[in-house]
């Protein structure tokens, strides 16, 4: 088997492991989610600078909102820290910023942050950034389902016209190129309710390295390993 030289213009991120890493520190499960922060501004920069074009990271599914009041507050705080400053050096490094996720559960102040982040970067053309937050697949993919039921319903289209292209534009992420590598740390081989519809044809890469622990030359190791897979797509 030659090299091939996959085409890479999306990452989809798991970033999982927060809570373990801070539990082996002996620190609160918050404490984890601080410094998980901190590496995802790094690695956004660092995949920019590898001329990644997408990078969508999840960073608080629908079912998280299941965890204690105090981590899921701590989560929010963080958030409102993070979009503040982080997401704003992004935003200042040419970086376009986009949120994924039923926004509608976020407190009014993040809402607006986000809506704002989104205002000032929608001309940044480097990269793109997307942020999965309060996002599950399965309720985009309904949300979708229902979209499309009221376009049927008010005459816009015809149900026989619906395909997989009108399906998709219905998506959070209707104008975004599908994932080429999706990659999740901590170990845990599942997507946990990410992406379901776009990755089907995703390369999976998973590293036992907890999110925190997550460098730039690991990712440029995994992007290596990426380029050497033989994408088919069916075909033989
Ligand atoms: C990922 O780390 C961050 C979020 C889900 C918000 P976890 O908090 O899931 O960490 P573990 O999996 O418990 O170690
Ligand atoms: C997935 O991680 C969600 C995020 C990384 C934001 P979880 O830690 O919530 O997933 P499970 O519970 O292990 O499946
Ligand atoms: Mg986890």
């Amino acid at each position: 088997m030659g090299t091939t030289n996959n085409q890479l213009r999306h990452i989809a991120l798991i970033m999982d492991g927060n809570g373990r890493w801070a539990q082996k520190k002996g620190l609160p499960r918050n404490a984890g989610h601080q410094k998980g922060a901190e590496v995802v501004l790094e690695i956004a920069k660092a995949a920019k600078e590898m001329g990644v074009q997408y990078l969508t990271i999840y960073a608080f599914s629908t079912e998280n909102w299941k965890r204690s009041s105090e981590e899921v507050e701590g989560l929010m705080n963080l958030l409102r820290t993070y979009l503040g400053r982080n997401f704003k050096e992004l935003a200042e490094n040419d970086v376009r910023i986009r949120f994924i996720g039923e926004r509608q559960r976020l407190d009014d102040d993040i809402q607006a942050q986000m809506t704002r982040l989104e205002q000032e970067t929608k001309n940044n053309k480097s990269a793109t950034l997307l942020v999965a937050l309060s996002y599950g697949a399965r309720q985009e993919i309904v949300q979708a389902a229902r979209l499309l039921a009221e376009k049927v319903k008010s005459g816009d289209i015809l149900s026989k016209d619906i395909d997989e292209q009108t399906f998709s534009d219905m998506l959070y992420t209707a104008d975004v190129p599908e994932p080429d590598l999706l990659i999740r740390t901590s170990g845990e081989q599942r997507l946990s309710n990410f992406l379901l519809w776009q990755l089907a044809y995703t390369e999976f890469y998973f590293t036992k390295t907890l999110w925190p622990d997550f460098t730039k030359e690991e990712l440029k190791d995994i992007i290596n390993q990426f380029q050497q897979r033989e994408r088919r797509y069916g075909k033989v």
